[in-house]
């Protein structure tokens, strides 16, 4: 036998080795009792979506087994609990809209509520963070009617995007443009920086986007201290603590999915902390961003890749900042001093807004590219000593970093060509497409809308899962 022939035969050994592998690791046998998990439903992402999920399940009698990657529940919910007074502090999700999906919920989970208050009292200095100027005379543009009748047009984005065909011009244009088209401009401050936890080129935005997440329910969180609720404790984690506490026999946590083959029901292979765990379920549900990163390891046929893979988030990052010499009973705005209806150029700092913690402030970064956590923290300090200047309070102090949260990918978004070419309703046809259901955020942003999402289809889910 010459070299090369041995190496080829050598090649056919490994394939066969690779593809008898390849065969196995979807093996029932394969597997122990213990690592081999059989369930009606699996969930996948445990943050509000999947959360929701589960306990409607439970509630249901329907078994589901739910795989979170992070230690805990509850996703972009994350509460920061200070070590020497026990305060609690939500530097994620802020708050849940008043009704009867949040309040039940809550109850649900033995969670008392409370009317939303944003942190302690605190009054606007309003700064342009790149330049250090202070704006002593600027005054933030309140949400007029003048948006509200813009947003009425349009009822069909306020639970997903379920659009008409062909979509209205008007929604591709780039949100600046569509101010100017519609005289908005006394409500462009509210509908850009003012609004809750805005990412991406605000003003580039296609408007279809606006009017998606800055929706009546999220306009009514806005309006008035009954309209938003919170835990009465401070501590939006509560509910997803409690319902770790409830469901612990059915959740994989620090758990991510290497494999998967739904062509016959759905089996996902599991890396937990304890080895690999063989799923075997009739139904999937992802309470996960369902771009091509996470969506990878389940097994995608070609529609789904093609569909899925048009889908992008913004970075986004949140951290809370002590021992920064700032004046805590003040909120630091960013402001353009010089740029279109004072929206801050990308990256920027939303704001550093005191917190329930003495001396901690809270701090939202938004940005173009993905960013570390050691260059957002370098960047609040440099913004911090720049503040200082202004204010002429102690630069000697050193920041120190309580926390730090990644939310990419944030407020997923499809380019105005794939909006136009029936992306949406491509994405809704994918929902039971191999056993599979999307529940996370995609159709509709905010918690209370995503738990009423998910309410809505359960029924759906368990009636194809029996
Ligand atoms: C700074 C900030 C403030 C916000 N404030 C509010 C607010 O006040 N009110 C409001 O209603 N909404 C708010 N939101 C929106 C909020 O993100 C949503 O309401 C909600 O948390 C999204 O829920 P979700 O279940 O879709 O995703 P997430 O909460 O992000 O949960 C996804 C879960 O899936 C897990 N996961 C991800 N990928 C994988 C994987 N491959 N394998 C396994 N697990 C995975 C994650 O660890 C996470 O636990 C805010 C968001 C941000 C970023
Ligand atoms: C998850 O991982 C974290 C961090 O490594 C660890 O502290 C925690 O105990 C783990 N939890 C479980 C249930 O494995
Ligand atoms: C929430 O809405 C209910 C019903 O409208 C109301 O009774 C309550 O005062 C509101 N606020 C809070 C904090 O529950
Ligand atoms: C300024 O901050 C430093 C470091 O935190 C501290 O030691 C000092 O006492 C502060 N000075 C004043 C005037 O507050
Ligand atoms: C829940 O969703 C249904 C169907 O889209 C909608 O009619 C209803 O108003 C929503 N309820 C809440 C509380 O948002
Ligand atoms: C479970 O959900 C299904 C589908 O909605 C419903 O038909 C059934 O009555 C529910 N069962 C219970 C015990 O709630």
């Amino acid at each position: 036998m010459s070299p090369v022939h041995n190496l080829s035969a050598w090649g056919s050994i490994l394939c066969l080795v690779a593809s008898a592998w390849a065969f196995d690791q979807f093996d029932e046998t394969s597997y122990t009792a213990e690592n081999l998990v059989k369930r009606d439903i699996v969930i996948v992402g445990g943050g509000a979506s999947g959360t929701y999920a589960a306990i409607g399940l439970h509630d249901n009698g329907t078994s589901f087994v739910l795989v979170e990657r992070n230690g805990r529940l509850g996703g972009q919910t994350e509460t920061y609990k200070d070590p020497s007074s026990g305060t609690t502090v939500d530097y994620g999700v802020q708050a849940y809209h008043n009704d009867s999906i949040s309040r039940d919920f809550f109850s649900r989970l033995d969670v008392p509520i409370a009317a939303f208050t944003f942190g302690p009292p605190s009054t606007p200095t309003y700064v342009d963070f790149t330049s250090g100027t202070l704006l002593p005379s600027f005054v933030p543009g309140s949400l007029g009617t003048d948006y509200i009748t813009q947003l009425d047009k349009y009822p069909y984005l306020d639970d997903g995007f379920l659009l008409p065909n062909p979509v209205p011009q008007d929604l591709l244009l780039p949100w600046g443009q569509y101010i100017e088209k519609y005289s908005l401009q006394d409500s462009a401050w509210a509908t850009t920086v003012g609004r809750p936890a805005p990412p991406g080129p605000l003003l580039e935005l296609p408007a279809i986007y606006v009017f998606n997440s800055f929706n009546p329910v999220e306009v009514s969180e806005g309006e008035g201290r009954d309209n938003a609720i919170v835990s009465a404790s401070n501590d939006n984690s509560a509910i997803y603590v409690n319902a770790l506490a409830e469901l612990e026999a059915d959740i994989l946590l620090n758990s991510t999915v290497i494999a998967g083959d739904r062509s016959n029901g759905v089996k996902l292979v599991v890396a937990t902390p304890t080895g690999n765990k063989l799923i075997v379920a009739k139904q999937l549900v992802l309470g996960i961003h369902p771009v091509l990163d996470n969506m990878n390891p389940f097994g995608l046929d070609a529609r789904e890749q093609s569909i899925l893979s048009k889908l992008n988030g913004y970075p986004y990052y949140a951290g809370l900042v002590s021992n920064t010499g700032l004046s805590d009973a003040t909120l630091y705005q960013n402001v353009g001093a010089d740029t279109e209806y004072n929206v801050p150029n990308l990256p920027c700092f939303s704001f550093f807004k005191p917190t329930f913690v003495q001396g901690q402030f809270l701090y939202w970064y938004s940005a173009l590219q993905p960013t570390t956590q050691a260059q957002v923290e370098s960047a609040a300090t440099a913004t911090i000593n720049k503040l200082h200047m202004i204010a002429g309070t102690n630069v000697t102090a050193v920041p120190t970093f309580d926390a730090f949260a990644n939310h990419l990918p944030f407020h997923l978004h499809v380019s105005t060509q794939d909006i136009t070419d029936g992306f949406y309703s491509d994405m809704y046809s994918l929902q039971g497409y191999h056993n599979t259901w999307y529940i996370g955020a995609l159709f509709v942003i905010g918690s209370s809308q995503l738990w009423n999402n998910t309410a809505n289809m359960l029924p759906q889910i368990i009636a194809a899962a029996s």
